[in-house]
């Protein structure tokens, strides 16, 4: 796949699909990340006298116009952190579009409306998609991908444009994303890691089974952890457990055997009665718990062994909390993980849900090597899928 840096740029007219889908309280953008995060990639374009046409999607407004997911914001502060303006356009195809984008020149900046409003951006079939996404590209000369939060998603402007383009190439954080997810967990440094936690086994299965023979050490946590610990007939008390998911949990823990890999489960809990306890009702081992005891952080006997793990490895990947991190009370088992990875000086990425959060939470961003954009994207990319952006983008190089 060819990137931004690889294609001559100057005078040409850009499609950039970005992932600008930002929380917002009112008009006002309570997380910018996404947004900075893309404007490497513009300033490069920008500097080499292209002209930008931006489009991204905001929530899920199913195909309705919803004035309150508007892209104006997000145009109002791009523009503040790129220092010139950006216009927005009152939608993303039609008549006015095409004269707004013909009109552009290098160095301006064009921001679409939320391609959400069309219902051919998000439709299943390339009949219900139907030429959304080449009316899209014919907006411009080159299209450029750069957005890994939505490219597990076989959208329009995700895998319809790139095909319909004369031109393609992936974006710079688009080409991080795969160098770091692609390229180097196809050969990681040993011992491999992967660090799983979070609520539930359900929805990190994929990603369990895909990395069981090839990571050296599985190390789970968070509400997860329960129901493994339940398949082991350890009690659990009034904890969060997937109960119908007890045979799976049994299945996971074999294979993990035959596969060669270390499966790590808490030796140890912190426990509360409720989760807005302000003080642990007490930290227990794994073998007894009171009823209405409700396992919250990994206990600190738990902490040491994940510790000297976490210490030790050439590259790690780490995918959701331990415990409760939002509630300090319960906070302590996922900074531990969160501080001990930062330390480590092999390859350590993060990526999906709140992890990235914890990380800006503990102030250590600068110290990991790579933190992903992904969310769903990121679990699909290690569950070994095939991101519907990256066929695409691959696809649309070869021409
Ligand atoms: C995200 O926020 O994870 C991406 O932008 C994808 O959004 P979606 O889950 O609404 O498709």
């Amino acid at each position: 796949m060819r990137s931004i840096d690889e294609l001559k740029l100057s005078g040409k007219k850009l499609l950039i699909r970005v992932d600008y889908n930002v929380p917002l309280k009112g008009d006002v953008i309570t997380d910018d990340n996404r947004i900075r995060q893309s404007v490497p990639t513009l300033e490069y374009a920008l500097e080499q006298d292209a002209a930008l046409i931006l489009c991204a999607h905001l929530g899920r407004p199913k195909g309705t116009v919803v004035p309150e997911l508007t892209m104006k914001p997000v145009a109002d502060h791009l523009a503040k952190l790129l220092g010139r303006p950006v216009a927005l356009a009152p939608d993303c195809v039609g008549p006015e579009v095409e004269k707004m984008a013909a009109s552009l020149k290098p160095g301006e900046v064009l921001m679409l409306e939320n391609l959400r409003f069309r219902a051919e951006e998000t439709g299943k079939t390339p009949e219900d998609r139907g030429d959304f996404g080449a009316r899209l590209a014919g907006l411009a000369d080159v299209y450029v991908g750069d957005a890994f939060g939505v490219a597990h998603r076989a959208n329009a402007s995700v895998v319809d444009a790139p095909r319909a383009a004369g031109e393609c190439c992936l974006g710079l954080l688009l080409k991080k994303e795969w160098e770091y997810l692609g390229e180097m967990l196809r050969d990681p440094g040993r011992p491999y890691v992967a660090v799983s936690g979070g609520a539930k086994v359900s929805g990190k299965l994929g990603v369990i089974n895909n990395l069981l023979g090839k990571v050296d050490d599985l190390i789970i946590g968070g509400a997860m952890a329960n129901t493994f610990l339940l398949a082991q007939g350890k009690p659990v008390g009034a904890s969060l457990v997937e109960a119908d998911l007890l045979d799976v949990a049994r299945g996971v823990l074999a294979d993990a055997e035959e596969k060669g890999t270390r499966l790590h489960l808490p030796v140890d809990v912190v426990c509360g009665r409720s989760v807005e306890d302000e003080v642990p009702m007490g930290t227990f081992g794994t073998g007894w718990l009171p009823e209405d005891a409700m396992i919250l952080d990994i206990g600190p006997r738990t902490i040491e062994a994940y510790v000297a793990v976490l210490a030790k490895a050439g590259t790690t990947v780490w995918n959701g909390p331990m415990g409760l991190f939002e509630n300090p009370a319960f906070a302590d088992g996922t900074m531990a993980v969160c501080r001990t990875i930062a330390g480590n000086h092999g390859v350590t990425i993060v990526g999906g849900g709140d992890t990235d959060v914890v990380v800006h939470q503990a102030g250590l961003e600068k110290d990991f090597s790579f933190i992903s954009t992904g969310g769903g994207s990121f679990l699909e990319f290690l569950e070994g899928k095939e991101l519907p952006a990256f066929k695409a983008l691959k696809e649309c190089s070869k021409k």
